[in-house]
């Protein structure tokens, strides 16, 4: 029996009254009568009234205890509830009964919701922080080349014939290059919040990959990359945001060729049919990924220092954007490499 509970307290206390009472009433007895009582009415009139003192003691005591601990209690009741309130949550419900338990479930629940609070938010100031210093460090390259392209021309170049153009191009692409950045951390930061809505059409995705690949020609002939797709007449149709795969696509073949391999590289683009999924996989021959950074090159900003040794161009969102259009499509993304032998990412669509 636990005695620290007010009811168990309250019957306790009102078993000591009544044997105190019954002591007291059967020794007046013995005192006024100078005899032990034999009267069976004498023993009638003791228990009723014990037992009627019992019950009411005990009534008085649990009464009392209750509505002081009851009005105690509610004030802890009503703040944390009145905090919650401030989030849009139902009015209080406080319950007459098992007022004690009932507080601390309620205080259990609320410290265990305010500590995943706390380290979500202690999550998300970390994000926001790295975030901020990554997106700064993107910046400033190209921002520091305009700004010294600019000032050589203010300071007698725009004169000179053998730079003027040149360095007018360079700040255009540096200008381009900021743009590029900007539409990347739009697109990202859109996806992060959940505010993107998908499209979702039947489409071809063999056609669609043959359109990406004609876009992304040039740039892999100039680093002799050879691009093929299997089974190039095929239809092959799914379900999704036609426009956000083409983005996944593109991001995947542009790494395939800037990752590729030097010279005479080949990139092989495949579907398989996976009953009711179709999986497209990208393969290149190229310079490969370690496998303790095969689960972080979908992290925003991320790059592997074989990426970084190729270009230093790379900004590591392509795969990070690749990752949320496909999450959103509640699909998977996945990669495996072996270091020098090449990469293979491949992702499902439902089939259309
Ligand atoms: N096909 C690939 N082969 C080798 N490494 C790759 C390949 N694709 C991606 N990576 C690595 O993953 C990193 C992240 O890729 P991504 O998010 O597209 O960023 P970026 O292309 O701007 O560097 C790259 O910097 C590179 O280190
Ligand atoms: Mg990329």
């Amino acid at each position: 029996m636990k005695f620290h509970e007010p009811r168990n307290l309250a019957f306790l206390n009102a078993l000591i009254i009544t044997g105190v009472y019954i002591f007291l009433f059967f020794i007046s007895d013995v005192l006024l009568f100078n005899q032990v009582p034999g009267n069976f009415l004498f023993y009638i009139i003791l228990i009723t009234s014990a037992f009627l003192l019992f019950i009411l003691v005990n009534f008085i005591f649990r009464y009392t205890l209750d509505r002081f601990i009851y009005s105690k209690i509610r004030l802890i009741y009503k703040s944390i509830h009145t905090f919650k309130l401030g989030k849009k949550e139902k009015p209080p419900v406080i319950p007459d009964h098992d007022i004690i338990d009932n507080v601390q479930h309620v205080v259990d629940d609320w410290e265990r919701e305010k500590q995943n609070e706390i380290e979500q938010l202690r999550q998300l100031e970390q994000y926001r922080r790295d975030f901020i210093g990554n997106v700064s460090h993107e910046l400033k390259t190209p921002l520091f080349n305009i700004q010294g392209y600019v000032s050589t021309l203010i300071d007698g170049g725009i004169d000179d014939p053998s730079i003027n153009r040149e360095y007018l191009k360079r700040s255009e692409k540096s200008v381009e290059r900021l743009i590029r950045i900007i539409e990347d951390l739009d697109e990202i930061s859109q996806l992060e919040s959940g505010q993107i809505k998908l499209n979702i059409q039947r489409f071809d995705i063999a056609a669609l990959t043959h359109e990406v690949v004609e876009m992304l020609e040039i740039k892999a002939l100039k680093r002799d990359i050879r691009i093929t797709v299997n089974e190039p007449d095929r239809h092959v149709m799914v379900e999704g945001d036609k426009e956000k795969i083409r983005l996944v696509l593109t991001n995947i073949i542009d790494n395939s060729i800037r990752y590729g391999r030097k010279s005479k590289g080949h990139t092989k683009v495949t579907f398989f049919d996976m009953d009711e999924n179709i999986l497209t996989e990208i393969t290149d021959d190229g310079i490969g990924i370690d496998s303790p950074d095969l689960v972080r090159v979908f992290e925003r900003f991320y790059r592997t220092d074989r990426g970084r040794a190729v270009t230093r161009k790379g900004k590591g969102l392509g795969l990070a954007i690749a990752k949320h259009i496909m999450e959103a499509h509640q699909q998977t993304i996945q990669v495996r490499s072996t270091i020098g032998v090449g990469t293979t990412f491949g992702f499902t669509l439902k089939k259309g």
